[in-house]
């Protein structure tokens, strides 16, 4: 009989999401000292986000240009250029200027599918000097991957990119 793996739970391996974006926050500080560069401050920021959340498939910025968002930095696999304000999470995101967690994509009909293995995604809004800049987005291969309190450690770590970068 073929040896059975011993099965893990969801959460093994994983530090507790406090502590986690206690770190991240921590070393986003490091990262975003005394670099003004949007651009690059975006590139860390989505590397570090990557490289620190465990089960995402996609870290980036979208800027906004116009009436549209346009790919920034990002990880992960290719992704949609442009995307009208108001569509898809993203758009949504921008034009309500607050973060949209959606549990599930499928149960969010105007999700823009970039990667069919995305399941799951929460989007931030980048803001500053109270204007749109553009958002942040995450997405994951696991449905209901994004709590509370993501969101919170995502909002907290995008105040502190918009308050290192200059526009
Ligand atoms: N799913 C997003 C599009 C961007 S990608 O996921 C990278 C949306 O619905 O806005």
């Amino acid at each position: 009989m073929a040896h059975q793996p011993v099965a893990q739970t969801a959460t093994a391996n994983r530090a507790a999401p406090a502590d986690l974006y206690a770190d991240l926050h921590q070393a986003l500080g490091g990262l975003l000292a005394g670099e003004p560069d949007f651009i690059a401050n975006c590139a860390n920021f989505s590397a570090l986000v990557y490289a620190t959340l465990p089960d995402l498939n996609w870290a980036g910025v979208y800027i906004l240009r116009g009436a549209e968002l346009v790919l920034g930095p990002f990880q992960g696999r290719p992704a949609c250029v442009r995307i009208a304000m108001g569509r898809g999470v993203c758009g949504a995101a921008a034009a309500r200027r607050a973060s949209v967690l959606v549990e599930d994509v499928h149960a969010f009909p105007d999700h823009i599918v970039c990667d069919p293995v995305s399941r799951s995604e929460l989007v931030v809004p980048l803001i500053k000097d109270n204007a749109l800049v553009g958002v942040f987005d995450m997405d994951s291969p696991s449905p209901r991957r994004f709590t509370a309190a993501d969101q919170a450690g995502i909002e907290a770590a995008a105040a502190l990119l918009m308050g290192a970068s200059r526009i």
